[in-house]
C-alpha cells in the first residue's frame, strides 16, 4: 500500500476563490469595508501563496510565527524533526518556554486589568470577571498548592470539574509547574473516571463539592469518591467549593479544600522551564476499541496553533471577546477556550450552562450582555435552537458579532443558512472548522476575510496542513476534481499529537500504519472542482452524537456487561438533531429471564450510564434474535447501518453474512422500533 509520497503532489486541483459555485461572499463585517471594523489578518488574495509558503518553506513559515508568537525563555534552533514513518516528530528543538507564562503572565504584565476570563454562571446574573492580574495570582496559588503536595514536572494531575474559572486555573497552574494535566469531561460516570486515573498513574485529583448545569446539580465530589475506591494511588483531592454544599463526602487526610490551601500559597511563583517538547497535556478520545486513548500533546508545538488559529482563523483583534460554548472536558475547550484565546491574550468567556436554560435565547443573551465577537458552536446546538422558532433570537441586537464559528460535524445547510440569518444578520463570516482532538487546532476551516464559504463544506486547509485524498482501498492518491475517499494528512505540522500515553505502537498503528507515511484522520472527505474539502465523517467504528465522539466498542463493552446480553452490536443513527444517534442491537442469552422489554431497557441503560456516561445513552435498544454475522462469528455491521440509516434496499451483497435470513428480522424489529 505504500504511495511514493510527493510523486503526484501538484495534481490536486488548484484552489478557486473566482466564479465558484455555491460560495457566499466575504460579509461586511470582515470584509475590511467598514472603517469602524478591524480590517481583517488575512486578505483574500493572500490566502494562496501563505498556504504555499506554509508548506514549502515550512522550517521558515513556522520560525517565523513561533517567534512572532511565542514568548521563549531559550531560542530553539530547530523547526521540525522526524516524521510520520518514524513516528517522532519533535518541532522547535533546543527551545524551552513555559505555557502559563505565554498564557498568562505576559498579559498581565502588559496589562494586569485588562480582563482574561468572563464566567457565565449557569444562573443568569451571576457572571464574574477575572483579569489577567488576579488570573495569574490564582494561577501561581493553585500551582504552589499542587507542589506543596508534591507534584513534580512530569507527575499527571486528573482534573474533574464543571465549567468554572478554576477548570482553567487548575490547567494552566499544572502547566506552570511542568505537570501534565488529564482533564475528564465532568459528564463521565465514576467507572470511566476510573479507569483514567487508572491509567493515568495520576496521584492528585482536583474536582469541585458540586457542579450546576442547566439549573440541575451535580454531585462531582461523590462520583470522583466513587471512582477513586479503586484507585489507591490517588493520594491527595483537592476539592473546589462550587455551591457549598453542605455535607459533602469527605475522606479525611486526603480531601482538602482548594480556596484553603491556596491561601498559604505565595500569590507568585516563577514558571518552570519546560522544552518544547515536553508533555502539556493527556487527553482521552474515543477510539476504534473499547479502551480510551489518552492522546499526548506537548508545549510549543500545540500552543503556537492554538493561538494562530484563534487569531487567523477566528480574526481576532485587540479588545476582542472570544466566546467558545464547548465544555473544558473536550479538545475544543482545552484549544478554545483556555491555551488559544489566553496565548493569544484575549478575553475568552467560560459558559457553564446551557443553550436552553433558562430559555433558548440564552446563547444571544450572553452575546449582547458580554459583546462577543466571536461565538463558536457546535452544528446540533443550532439545528436545537433552529428548531425552537427564530422568536428567541429575533429580539437581540447580536451587533458586536464578526465570526461564527461550528465544529465537531459536518453543518447541514439548513441549519448554516439559519445561523447566517438568524445570527450573523448575514453580515458575519462564518467558519466551519474542521479537526480532532489529535490534530490540536483547526486543520480544514475557512479563514473570515478571504476565504469565501461554501455552506456544508470546511473548505480549505490551514496553514501547514496538505490533506491528501486517498483510494480506501489501495491507498493512492485521488487528485481527480470530486475525488472522495480517506482523507489523510502529508506532512507533520506543530500541533498534532506525539504519542497514545504507555502506548506508542497504538498511536503508530492507528495514524500512521493506516495509510504509511501520512497521519490518518479517521474521516473520509471529498473535494470539489474548486479545492474545497467536504468532509463525510467517520470511517472507523467512532460515532459522533451532538459532536461528542464514541466508540461502538465502548458503548458495545458497557452493554456487554449486563448478565442477560450475549452480544451486542452499536450503529450510529442519522439524527435530525444530534448528528448521529445511538442505536444498539442486543442478542440476549437464550436463557435469560427478565420482567418486562420495558424494564430490562431501563437496566441497560443505566449499565450505560454507569459505564461511561448519561451522554451515551442510547437512543434506541433493540432486542433481536440474532445478529448479522459471518462464518467465522463477526458481525456484520454494514448490514446494521443499512437498515439504520434508512437503507435496508440496498444492502448489497450479502453472501458474507452466515444466515441471511436475519436480514428480514432485523429489519422488522427496527421498523417496530421507530414506529
Ligand atoms: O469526524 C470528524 C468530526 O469530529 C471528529 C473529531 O472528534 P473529536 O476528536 O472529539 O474533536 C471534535 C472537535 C474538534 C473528526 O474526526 N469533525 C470535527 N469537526 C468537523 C467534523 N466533521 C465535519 N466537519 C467539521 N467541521
Amino acid at each position: 500500500m505504500r504511495v511514493n509520497l510527493g510523486q503526484n503532489a501538484q495534481l490536486a486541483p488548484p484552489l478557486r476563490t473566482k466564479n465558484m459555485e455555491g460560495a457566499v461572499d466575504i460579509p461586511a463585517r470582515v470584509n475590511g469595508s467598514n472603517d469602524s471594523l478591524p480590517k481583517p489578518h488575512i486578505k483574500p488574495d493572500e490566502y494562496a501563496a501563505m498556504h504555499k509558503r506554509s508548506l514549502e518553506q515550512s522550517d521558515e513559515f513556522w520560525r517565523e510565527t513561533a517567534n512572532k508568537m511565542l514568548a521563549w525563555d531559550v531560542p530553539f534552533k530547530t523547526v521540525q524533526h522526524g516524521s510520520f514513518d518514524e513516528g517522532n516528530i519533535a518541532y522547535f528543538l533546543e527551545g524551552h518556554l513555559n505555557a502559563s507564562y505565554n498564557a498568562v503572565d505576559r498579559w498581565a504584565i502588559r496589562d494586569p486589568n485588562q480582563i482574561a476570563i468572563i464566567w457565565e454562571a449557569d444562573e443568569p446574573g451571576e457572571d464574574t470577571k477575572i483579569t489577567y492580574g488576579e488570573l495569574l495570582r490564582r494561577v501561581c496559588q493553585v500551582a504552589g498548592t499542587l507542589r506543596s503536595l508534591g507534584v513534580k514536572k512530569g507527575d499527571l494531575v486528573i482534573i474533574y470539574l464543571p465549567m468554572i474559572p478554576e477548570a482553567a486555573i487548575a490547567m494552566l497552574a499544572c502547566a506552570r509547574i511542568g505537570a501534565v494535566h488529564s482533564v475528564v469531561f465532568a459528564g463521565f460516570s465514576a467507572d470511566s473516571l476510573r479507569d483514567r486515573v487508572q491509567d493515568s498513574s495520576a496521584r492528585v485529583v482536583i474536582t469541585s463539592d458540586e457542579g450546576k448545569r442547566g439549573g440541575r446539580t451535580i454531585a462531582a465530589k461523590s462520583i470522583v469518591d466513587a471512582a477513586l475506591k479503586e484507585c489507591p494511588g490517588v493520594e491527595h483531592v483537592l476539592v473546589v467549593k462550587r455551591t457549598g454544599a453542605e455535607d459533602v463526602p469527605w475522606v479525611s487526610g486526603r480531601d482538602m479544600w482548594l480556596e484553603e490551601k491556596m491561601k498559604e500559597q505565595r500569590a507568585y511563583i516563577p514558571p518552570v522551564l519546560m522544552s518544547s517538547e515536553d508533555p502539556l497535556f493527556v487527553l482521552y478520545t474515543s477510539g476504534s476499541t473499547g479502551r480510551p486513548k489518552g492522546i499526548v500533546h506537548t508545549t510549543a508545538g500545540y500552543i503556537l496553533c492554538a493561538a494562530l488559529t484563534v487569531k487567523d482563523v477566528f480574526d481576532v483583534h485587540a479588545g476582542d471577546k472570544f466566546g467558545c460554548m464547548a465544555d473544558i472536558g473536550w479538545i475544543t475547550g482545552h484549544t478554545y477556550i483556555v491555551y488559544g484565546p489566553l496565548v493569544l491574550g484575549t478575553t475568552t468567556l467560560i459558559f457553564e450552562s446551557t443553550p436552553m436554560y433558562p430559555n433558548p435565547s440564552r446563547y444571544w443573551d450572553v452575546v449582547d450582555k458580554h459583546g462577543l465577537t466571536q461565538f463558536y458552536t457546535a452544528p446540533t446546538s443550532i439545528r436545537l435552537l433552529r428548531r425552537m422558532g427564530t422568536e428567541h433570537v429575533a429580539s437581540y441586537k447580536l451587533d458586536t458579532l464578526r465570526v461564527l464559528g461550528t465544529v465537531g460535524e459536518p453543518i447541514n445547510p439548513e441549519a448554516w443558512q439559519w445561523y447566517n440569518d438568524n445570527v450573523g444578520r448575514g453580515q458575519c463570516a462564518i467558519v466551519d472548522t474542521y479537526w480532532m482532538t489529535e490534530g490540536g487546532a483547526h486543520m480544514i476551516t475557512s479563514l473570515p476575510g478571504a476565504i469565501r464559504a461554501k455552506p456544508g463544506s470546511a473548505t480549505v486547509p490551514f496553514w501547514g496542513i496538505e490533506p491528501v485524498i486517498l483510494d480506501p482501498h489501495t491507498g493512492k492518491e485521488l487528485h481527480d476534481a470530486d475525488a472522495e475517499g480517506a482523507l489523510v494528512i502529508r506532512k507533520p505540522w506543530p500541533s498534532v499529537a506525539r504519542t497514545i500515553m504507555h502506548d506508542q505502537a497504538r498511536f503508530m498503528d492507528t495514524y500512521m500504519r493506516a495509510y504509511p507515511g501520512y497521519f490518518f484522520t479517521g474521516d473520509s472527505a471529498a473535494r470539489d472542482k474548486d479545492g474545497y474539502i467536504w468532509i463525510k465523517g467517520r470511517v472507523d467504528d467512532v460515532i459522533n452524537v451532538s459532536g461528542h465522539r464514541l466508540s461502538t466498542a465502548e458503548i458495545e463493552s458497557a452493554l456487554g456487561g449486563h448478565p442477560g446480553v450475549a452480544e451486542a452490536a452499536v450503529v450510529g443513527a442519522p439524527d435530525e438533531v444530534t448528528g448521529q444517534s445511538i442505536t444498539a442491537f442486543l442478542a440476549l442469552k437464550p436463557d435469560y429471564v427478565y420482567e418486562s422489554g420495558e424494564a430490562l431497557v431501563k437496566e441497560l441503560t443505566i449499565q450505560v450510564r454507569r459505564a461511561i456516561g448519561p451522554f451515551a445513552t442510547p437512543k434506541r435498544i433493540i432486542c433481536v434474535e440474532d445478529l448479522p454475522k459471518t462464518r467465522s462469528g463477526k458481525i456484520v455491521r454494514r448490514v446494521l447501518r443499512k437498515i439504520v440509516c434508512n437503507e435496508a434496499d440496498q444492502l448489497g451483497d450479502l453472501s458474507s453474512v452466515s444466515d441471511p435470513s436475519i436480514v428480514d428480522h432485523l429489519k422488522e424489529k427496527y421498523a417496530e422500533a421507530t414506529k
